[in-house]
This record gives C-alpha cells, structure tokens and sequence, in this order.
C-alpha cells in the first residue's frame, strides 16, 4: 500500500465466517482512520447501493439457484463499485466495505462448492484487476462462531432459528468457508491478514492498529 497513488483514497474489507465478529471492527477502524484526519466511507456487501440492498433482501432471502445467486453478488457488486467505491476512492477518500469479492470465494466457492475459477471470471468482468488494498479476514473455529450467531447448530437447513439463508446452512457448510477464505489468504498474504479473533477486543485492535499504522 506503501506507493500507491497519494491522491487515492484506501479500500479495506472485512470478511469471515458469520459469528466471527467482524461487525464490532468496523466501526473501530473507521474511527481510528477518521482520527487521523481522513474521509471515510463505511459500507457493505451485499448492499451499499439501493439497488444493492434490494439485491441483498433477494439473495438473503430466496431460494434460488446457486449460478442466480453469484450473479446476483456481483450484479450487487457492479453497482456497488459504480456509486459508491470508485467515486470515493477517486475523491481521495477512504472506503471500509463489510465484506467484497473474497466472500464469493468462501461462500459461493468454499460453502456451496462453485469452482474458483468461475468465480474469477465475474470477478474480471465485473472489477478487472481492481482488489481491496487491505482485508482483515477475522477468523474463528467453526463452533465458536456458531455460537456467536446464537444458536446452535439448526437441526435441519430451514429450521427457523436463523434470520437468513446463509445463516441457517450447518456447521460444515460453515467449515467449507472458513477454509476458503484461509486458502484464498494464503493466496494472497500480502493483500489478506488472517486476524485470530477468539481472543479480547482490546488484543484483536491492537494487532488491527499495527496494519493500520503502516497503511
Ligand atoms: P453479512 O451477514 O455479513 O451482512 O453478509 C450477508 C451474508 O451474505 C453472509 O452470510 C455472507 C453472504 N455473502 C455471500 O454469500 N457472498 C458474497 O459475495 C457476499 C458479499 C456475502
């Protein structure tokens, strides 16, 4: 990130697991940027455009085919770069996104078992070379996470403790996509910092403000 265009703003996303509390950081990191005197632009995927969240009520909620269901996070995901992402970080400012395109490796790649390499052909269509310039994926065991959500384990997909589709997939749907997102880390190590988030808050920020110094 050192290098990069001063004029440009810097884009950061957040991915793991749900249950893996990436949600508690994301305020935290856009006040530790704000404090230092930069703009910046809090948003999530799927959503951050009002089409996009009408997108997101779509694929949180209906059943569909998994094919519908990536074209449909990328579809999300063309508006979002169009009307909010690029125009912010073309202003000088930065943007902090609750999730992006590595959440389609996980889930759609990793959970529903879609090749990688269909994925990557939306992602070319849709942002070219374009990619985050830092992502925290907050990772946690599959179990611990699931108890964050709630609850236990569903007895059957559709038991109605969970509030979406993803959320009421099983444990090892849960597994799948923690894997991808640490392959798809282990990938790309310099972009991706696996942050072992089944520890304090105050020891998660402290390793979280060390990538931010340097950013
Ligand atoms: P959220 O709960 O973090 O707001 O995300 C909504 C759900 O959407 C979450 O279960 C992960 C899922 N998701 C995908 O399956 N693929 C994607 O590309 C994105 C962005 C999210």
């Amino acid at each position: 990130m050192s290098g990069a265009n001063a004029s440009r703003g810097r884009f950061i996303t957040l991915e793991g697991v749900d249950g893996a509390g990436k949600s508690t950081h994301v305020g935290w990191i856009a006040e530790r940027i704000r404090s230092r005197g930069q703009e910046v632009v809090v948003t999530r995927e799927p959503g951050g455009t009002p089409l996009g969240e009408q997108l997101r009520k779509l694929v949180l909620g209906e059943a569909m085919h998994i094919d519908t269901e990536t074209l449909l996070m990328f579809a999300a995901r063309r508006e979002h770069l169009e009307q909010v992402i690029q125009p912010a970080l073309q202003a000088g400012k930065w943007v902090i996104s609750d999730r992006f395109t590595d959440a389609t490796f996980a889930y759609q790649g990793g959970g529903r078992q879609m090749a990688a390499a269909r994925i990557a052909i939306l992602e070319d269509w849709v942002q070219g070379a374009f990619q985050p310039d830092l992502t925290f994926v907050f990772d946690v065991p599959t179990d611990v996470a699931a108890g964050r959500r709630g609850g236990r384990e569903p007895a059957s997909p559709g038991a109605a403790s969970a509030s979406d589709r993803f959320e009421r997939e099983n444990l090892a749907f849960f597994e799948r996509v923690r894997d991808g997102y640490l392959r798809r880390a282990a990938q790309f190590p310099r972009r991706m910092k696996v942050i072992n988030a089944n520890r304090a808050l105050e020891s998660i920020q402290k390793e979280l403000e060390e990538y931010l110094v340097v950013s």
